[in-house]
C-alpha cells in the first residue's frame, strides 16, 4: 500500500433547487464580480443560467458573461477569457456547465493573474503560483472537474489536447442538482457514465492490490454506475439513478478511489490525442482505447483482472482458466458499452479506418515527441502505443 495525502476541499451542495445556493456560495468565497462562463444551448435552453445570473444579480453580485465554450475546449476560447476577465476586474470565475466549460473556467482563472501565456502551465513550462476563485453550477456528470485539480484544454494550433494539473484550481464549491440532468442526451448520459468508470478504472489497474477498502470502494461505484446508466436511459427524468450517476462522477474523481494505490492513467492518455485529432467526444474515445489497452496489458497482473470480471462484470470465476476469466471481464465490459451505445474501437468512433500515418501522429503527440512514456500498469513505450492503437483501429 502507498502511503498518501487525501486532498478535496470542494463544497459539496447537492440536491433538488440546489442552484438557489450558488449567490450565496458565490459571496461565501469571496466573489464581488462573476464571469458567468457557459457552453452551447443547454444552460441557455433550460434556463438555469438565467435563473443564476438574475440570482447573482439580485443578490448585489456584478456579472460578466462569456459563453460558447465547446467540447474538448479551446485555448482561443480561454484566451478571450482571460482578455475580458482582465478587462472587466472580475474577482471570481463561475462555470455553468460540465468538465470542458470548468476546464476553460479553471485555465481562465490561471490566466487572469499571470503575466506570460496561459498554455505556458499546459506545457509544463511554468507552475501557477495563483489562480482566480473558480465555482461550479454542474449540469453533466462526466468528467469529474468540479472536484479534480486538472483542467484539460485544446490548442487549435496543432490539435494538441493537454491538461494541467494544481490545487490552486480546484472549484471552491460545486452545486449539483440531479434534475438539471434530466435533459442529457443519450449519447452524453453514457459517455459521461463511461467517463466516470474510467476514472475509477484507471487507478483500480495497479500493482498495489492490498489497498482493500479503496478496491471495495471502487468496485461498489463502478457497480452502481453500471446499473444506474441502465435505468437514466430507460426513464432519463429518473432522480434517483441521476443522483447516484452525479455524486459517482465526482467521488470517481476527487481522488478517493485513488487513496494508497499507483494509478495507470494510459487510456486517458491515448484517448486524448483522439479527441484531440478528432474532436471526438471524450468518454465514447475512452471506450474505443480500452479494451484493446486490456487486452495488451492484462497479463502483467491477471488476478486483478480476474477481480474486476468476477466482481464488477458478474463473470462467473472459473478458477483453472485465470486467463479466460480476465479476458471473459473485457469481454463483457465491451458488452456493456455496446448495451450503452458506446463504440468498442476507432473506427466504430469516427466512422472509419484510422490510417498508420494519423497513429503515428498520435504516438509522437502521446509520447510528447517521443520522450516520455505513458502509464504505470504496464509502461508503454511508443511501441506499444502504436500496437494499443493498432489493435483499436
Ligand atoms: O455546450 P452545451 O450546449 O451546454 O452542451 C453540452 C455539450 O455539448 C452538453 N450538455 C451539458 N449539460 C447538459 C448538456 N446537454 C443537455 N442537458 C444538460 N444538462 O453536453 C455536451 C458535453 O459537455 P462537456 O462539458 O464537453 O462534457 P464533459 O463533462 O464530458 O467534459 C469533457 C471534457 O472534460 C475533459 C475531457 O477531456 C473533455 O475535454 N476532462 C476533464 C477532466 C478534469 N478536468 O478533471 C478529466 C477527464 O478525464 C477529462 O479528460
Ligand atoms: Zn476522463
Amino acid at each position: 500500500m502507498k502511503d498518501f495525502i487525501y486532498y478535496a476541499p470542494t463544497e459539496v451542495v447537492f440536491g433538488r433547487e440546489s442552484e438557489d445556493k450558488t449567490a450565496d456560495e458565490v459571496k461565501k468565497y469571496g466573489g464581488h464580480k462573476v464571469l458567468v462562463h457557459y457552453g452551447g444551448q443547454s444552460a441557455r435552453r433550460s434556463g438555469l443560467l438565467d435563473k443564476v445570473c438574475h440570482q447573482l444579480n439580485e443578490s448585489g453580485i456584478e456579472v460578466v458573461e462569456l459563453g460558447g465554450v465547446v467540447p474538448n475546449p479551446r485555448l482561443s476560447k480561454v484566451r478571450e477569457g482571460i482578455a475580458l476577465a482582465r478587462r472587466e476586474g472580475v474577482d471570481f470565475i463561475l462555470a455553468v456547465g460540465g468538465g470542458s466549460v470548468i476546464d476553460s473556467a479553471k485555465a481562465i482563472a490561471y490566466g487572469a493573474v499571470y503575466d506570460g501565456d496561459v498554455w505556458d502551465f499546459y506545457l509544463h513550462r511554468a507552475e501557477a503560483v495563483a489562480c482566480l476563485p473558480v465555482g461550479v453550477v454542474l449540469t453533466i456528470p462526466a468528467a469529474g472537474s468540479e472536484m479534480s485539480e486538472a483542467s484539460v484544454v485544446t490548442n487549435e494550433d496543432g490539435d494538441i489536447k493537454l491538461g494541467y494539473s494544481s490545487d490552486l484550481s480546484r472549484p471552491r464549491f460545486a452545486i449539483m442538482n440531479p434534475e438539471r440532468t434530466f435533459t442529457l442526451p443519450a449519447w452524453q448520459t453514457a459517455a459521461g457514465v463511461t467517463d466516470i468508470m474510467m476514472h475509477i478504472m484507471e487507478r483500480y489497474f495497479t500493482h498495489d492490490d492490498d489497498m482493500t477498502l479503496t478496491t471495495e470502494i471502487a468496485e461498489g461505484i463502478l457497480r452502481t454506475m453500471k446499473d444506474s446508466v441502465f435505468a437514466v436511459l430507460k426513464n432519463p427524468s429518473d432522480y434517483r439513478h441521476r443522483a447516484q450517476i452525479m455524486w459517482g462522477g465526482s467521488v470517481a474523481h476527487n481522488g478517493l478511489t485513488g487513496c494508497g494505490v499507483l494509478d495507470d492513467w494510459a487510456t486517458h492518455q491515448l484517448e486524448h490525442e483522439l479527441s484531440g485529432m478528432f474532436d471526438v467526444t471524450h468518454g465514447a474515445g475512452l471506450a474505443a482505447v480500452w479494451p484493446s489497452w486490456a487486452r495488451y496489458v492484462y497479463r502483467e497482473n491477471v488476478s486483478r483482472f480476474v477481480r474486476f470480471a468476477v466482481k464488477v462484470m458478474g463473470v462467473e470465476n472459473d478458477f483453472s482458466d485465470p486467463e479466460g476469466t480476465a479476458l471473459r471481464g473485457i469481454e463483457a465490459m465491451e458488452r456493456f458499452y455496446r448495451a450503452i451505445g458506446m463504440p468498442v474501437n476507432i473506427h466504430e468512433l469516427i466512422g472509419r479506418e484510422v490510417t498508420d500515418e494519423e497513429i503515428h501522429e498520435m504516438v509522437r503527440k502521446c509520447s510528447r515527441g517521443y520522450k516520455t512514456t505513458q502509464g504505470q500498469f504496464k509502461v508503454l513505450d511508443t511501441n506499444d502505443m502504436e500496437a494499443i492503437y493498432k489493435m483499436a483501429r
